[in-house]
């Protein structure tokens, strides 16, 4: 899917009579259909778990890991030098025989020679990797960005992630979709990082290095993804009791999928007569106070995640549980018992109350 774009700029340059050109263009044409049609508006389900930095799926994480390789192939060659003088001094020299123990082996003050040999080198191996990792930085933190670059503004609460689109308009939470790049046609995704109480880390080794979300501080970072599917991270700074499940979740889709996610987002929630009833114990059992809920009276609180498509989202409690009638059903009824020390507390309601609710919610879609 991914060299799509390559094979029909491939195919549309190479050849150089007109006929070629029209050959080209139809069958490129015909590949981009084939390929993007049948999946062109289903999302990648495909989950991207990998934790390590060294199967890197976006840019950033790629210069990351081109330069993690140099510095370590730099420290194997000094272990291997280093370790190989070691071992042979240890073998060559060692204690022969009782004779030894009188006799002092030669003693070398002042060698030119010697002194140069361990000064010298290391001295310029320093200054390869400084130069080195300072264009890196520079790459990564005063990157080109195109003028399609997607913002997200994404704000760490304890345990869940804020998660707004300021170009669009759109607040969602936890679930952060962004739009696949490609090296011909880029489309990176630009973040500045909050924090509303506590310092947080944002780590989805795949996409980018970590970084942290200050209280009273905006710190930013880019991705720039080569593969759709949903990225899995974590927060990596201890924030408290459930720092362990506040996971993050980075959908990554085609730019279709991804402009048709933001158009459902952008929606008003439609309002059902039928559930009339669980928005109005919504409100009157202060979920409001906490929780917003687009053109829903009274919902405006912003303590928690934003509800207004609650039901779109994979995962409830910031990935602690699929978002299914079951888990929902426990939430409601004590968000302690699925996420312990969660600053929701146990509302106390009644299991009709419950009902109608999770009716509700289920609407917000
Ligand atoms: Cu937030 Cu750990």
């Amino acid at each position: 899917m991914l060299n799509h774009q390559y094979t029909r700029y491939s195919l549309a340059t190479r050849g150089s009579g007109r006929g070629w050109q029209l050959l080209g263009f139809t069958f490129a044409a015909l590949a981009g259909f084939l390929s993007w049609a049948p999946v062109a508006r289903a999302q990648d389900s495909t989950i991207r778990a990998i934790q390590n930095i060294f199967d890197p799926l976006s840019a950033p994480a790629e210069t990351l890991y081109q330069i993690s390789l140099l510095v370590m192939a730099v420290c194997a060659v000094i272990f291997l030098v280093v370790g190989g003088l070691l071992t042979y001094a240890i073998i060559r020299y060692r204690r022969r025989g009782p004779e030894d123990d009188h006799e002092e082996p030669p003693q070398v003050y002042g060698s030119a020679a010697i002194e140069l040999a361990w000064t010298v080198p290391p001295i310029l191996i320093v200054v390869m990797l400084v130069l080195v990792t300072a264009r890196t930085i520079g790459e990564i933190q005063h990157p080109k960005m195109p003028e399609t670059a997607e913002q997200v503004r994404i704000i760490g609460h304890r345990y869940w992630w804020e998660v707004r689109y300021p170009k669009h308009d759109v607040v969602t939470a936890n679930e952060i979709h962004v739009p696949l790049s490609s090296r011909t046609n880029r489309l990176p995704t630009q973040m500045v990082l909050e924090s509303a109480d506590v310092i947080h880390g944002f780590w989805v080794p795949q996409l980018n290095g970590k970084t942290m979300l200050v209280p009273n501080y905006r710190n930013t970072m880019w991705i720039e993804p080569y593969a759709t599917g949903i990225y899995l991270g974590n927060c990596t700074v201890l924030c408290g009791q459930q720092h362990a499940n506040m996971l993050i979740r980075v959908i990554v889709d085609k730019p279709e999928v991804y402009r048709k996610w933001l158009e459902s987002q952008k929606q008003a929630p439609v309002s059902d007569p039928q559930v009339a009833e669980g928005q109005q114990q919504f409100i009157s059992n202060s979920c409001g106070t906490c929780h917003h809920i687009e053109n829903a009276r009274g919902a405006t609180g912003v303590f928690g995640p934003d509800l207004t498509h609650f039901s779109s989202r994979a995962t409830l409690g910031s990935g602690v549980a699929p978002n299914d009638d079951q888990h929902l059903r426990s939430w409601l009824v004590n968000p302690q018992d699925l996420k312990p020390g969660c600053l929701m507390p146990n509302m106390q309601l009644s299991s009709n109350q419950v009902d109608s609710i999770l009716a509700y919610l289920r609407t917000l879609k």
